[in-house]
């Protein structure tokens, strides 16, 4: 049985149960335990036998699948796709045969990723009719919901009725043409002509040439800026239940297609709390740059409970340690900057804002590290990316896992439409009042 198999086979109802006794009932509910250890109460039966529910605001407490994608251990920061640590992946594969790993489970032998490049590279072009959908935008429309209505849109061009091989198909060309929208829509706000993706090149050069040539002259793409571009979409590949994630399988839950999904999982990456951060960090930096490079006042405002300030960057939902991704970002910020010979005032901004904060007990004490999107937008300035595009970045990287998590929900044993419940607190039942009797 191959190893990815047998996980999931361990990974099965566990021998205990949990009882909870509300009013003159008490209930003994199923537990289920992961590969990995963790616990959750299975509460299916609670409503039926009970009438009640639970309430979690915002899901932190509250499981809404099995998955056997992503593992992470937010007290040890630790990340793995498929069981494989992500510092390995960023160092020794590639961002499409990742994309592989995530989306089937295991590793591909060199036929099945020579096919799937193959696959990739022969669907980067889009239908000449997205020039006049683009230019049908403002000139200054941020990238992220230009990103967002193409992908939609790529629905009205492949309209088959869903299978096996239209989602097979509809996966290679979201992963094929989600750099090519990207670089149209950053190409749309400089006013340049569209630059054709080309075959000859690798998918994270062909991103960079169709982002940063011109017809003028020829480009010639840093092999270390590809190679950093990779590493990042690597990186940002999945990240099991996060806010885009969980957005992309509820809408896959009501049988929309793949396409109207992770349109729907990008404009939920947008937002500043999410993938939209990475923008904030970088536009935070500047703004203590302008302000004499002392973070401290920022991070005053960050700690007042009375300012909705805060540290972008900082913080998140489930590492309560560093987040690994950071960390390995860290080090490559510093290794990019060396080989393309960039200084960056903003660097030495993160890195003292990070000293300060590792001794301050407002973050100790809350376990606020620094996350994914602190140190990747100085990568993506010293690789040329523009600052309203870092976002697009992370949706690029987080495409396949996206994909591969709408497949898991919709082969899930236990598939069935997302409809959360709710406890009601507005007016109760009262008469219709005429207009001369307010
Ligand atoms: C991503 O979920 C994922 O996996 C997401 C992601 C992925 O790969 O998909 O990892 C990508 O979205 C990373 C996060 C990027 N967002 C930011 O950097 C924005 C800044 N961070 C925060 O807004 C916050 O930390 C969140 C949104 C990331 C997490 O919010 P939570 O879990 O709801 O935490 P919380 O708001 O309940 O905060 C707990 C306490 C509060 O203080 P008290 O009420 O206890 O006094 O910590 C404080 C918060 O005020 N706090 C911060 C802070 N983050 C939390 N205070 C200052 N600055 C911060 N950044």
């Amino acid at each position: 049985m191959a190893p990815q198999a047998e996980a999931e086979a361990q990974a099965q109802d566990s021998q205990d149960t949990a009882q909870i006794r509300v009013g003159d009932r008490t209930l003994d509910l199923p537990v289920i335990q992961g590969t990995e250890g963790e616990m959750a109460v299975d509460i299916g039966a609670l409503r039926k036998e009970t009438g009640y529910i639970t309430m979690d605001p915002g899901f932190g407490n509250t499981g809404a699948c099995r998955s056997a994608i992503t593992f992470i251990d937010g007290e040890k920061g630790i990340l793995r796709y498929r069981g494989y640590r992500i510092e390995d992946l960023a160092e020794q594969s590639t961002f499409l045969e990742t994309a592989w790993l995530l989306i089937h489970g295991e590793l591909p032998t060199k036929t099945e990723l020579d096919d799937f490049v193959e696959d990739v590279t022969k669907h980067t072009m889009l239908n000449e009719s997205f020039r006049k959908f683009m230019d049908a935008l403002p000139r200054d429309a941020h990238p992220m919901p230009m990103c967002a209505a193409t992908v939609g849109a790529l629905t009205t061009f492949y309209q088959q009725p869903e299978s096996e091989e239209s989602i097979r198909q509809s996966i290679i060309r979201l992963i094929a043409k989600m750099p090519t929208i990207a670089a149209y829509a950053y190409k749309h706000s400089l006013g340049q002509p569209f630059i054709y993706p080309r075959n000859d090149f690798d998918y994270s050069s062909n991103l960079i040439h169709m982002m940063f040539a011109t017809p003028c002259a020829p480009y010639e793409v840093d092999p270390v800026v590809a190679k950093a571009m990779d590493a990042l979409f690597i990186l940002h590949a999945d990240h099991e239940q996060n806010c885009s994630t969980s957005t992309v399988r509820l809408v896959g839950s009501s049988m929309a297609n793949l396409y109207a999904s992770i349109s729907a999982g990008i404009s939920a990456l947008w937002g500043s709390l999410h993938g939209g951060a990475n923008q904030k960090v970088v536009e935070m930096f500047e703004a203590i740059e302008r302000g004499g490079g002392d973070p401290e006042a920022y991070i005053a405002r960050a700690k007042d409970p009375d300012d909705p300030t805060r540290l972008m960057g900082f913080g998140h939902r489930v590492y309560k340690n560093y987040d690994p991704r950071a960390k390995y970002l860290k080090e490559a910020c510093r290794q990019v900057l060396d080989r393309l010979d960039v200084s960056d005032k903003l660097l030495e901004i993160a890195q003292g804002l990070e000293e300060i904060t590792l001794r301050d007990p407002y973050f100790v004490d809350r376990k606020l590290y620094p996350n994914v999107d602190f140190y990747s937008g100085v990568i993506y300035r010293a690789l040329g990316i523009p600052v309203d595009a870092f976002t697009v970045m992370f949706a690029i990287g987080r495409l396949p896992g996206w994909i591969a998590q709408w497949l898991e929900m919709r082969h899930d044993p236990d598939f069935r439409i997302g409809r959360p419940r709710q406890v009601y607190t507005g007016a109760n039942e009262r008469d219709y009042v005429g207009m001369d009797a307010r």
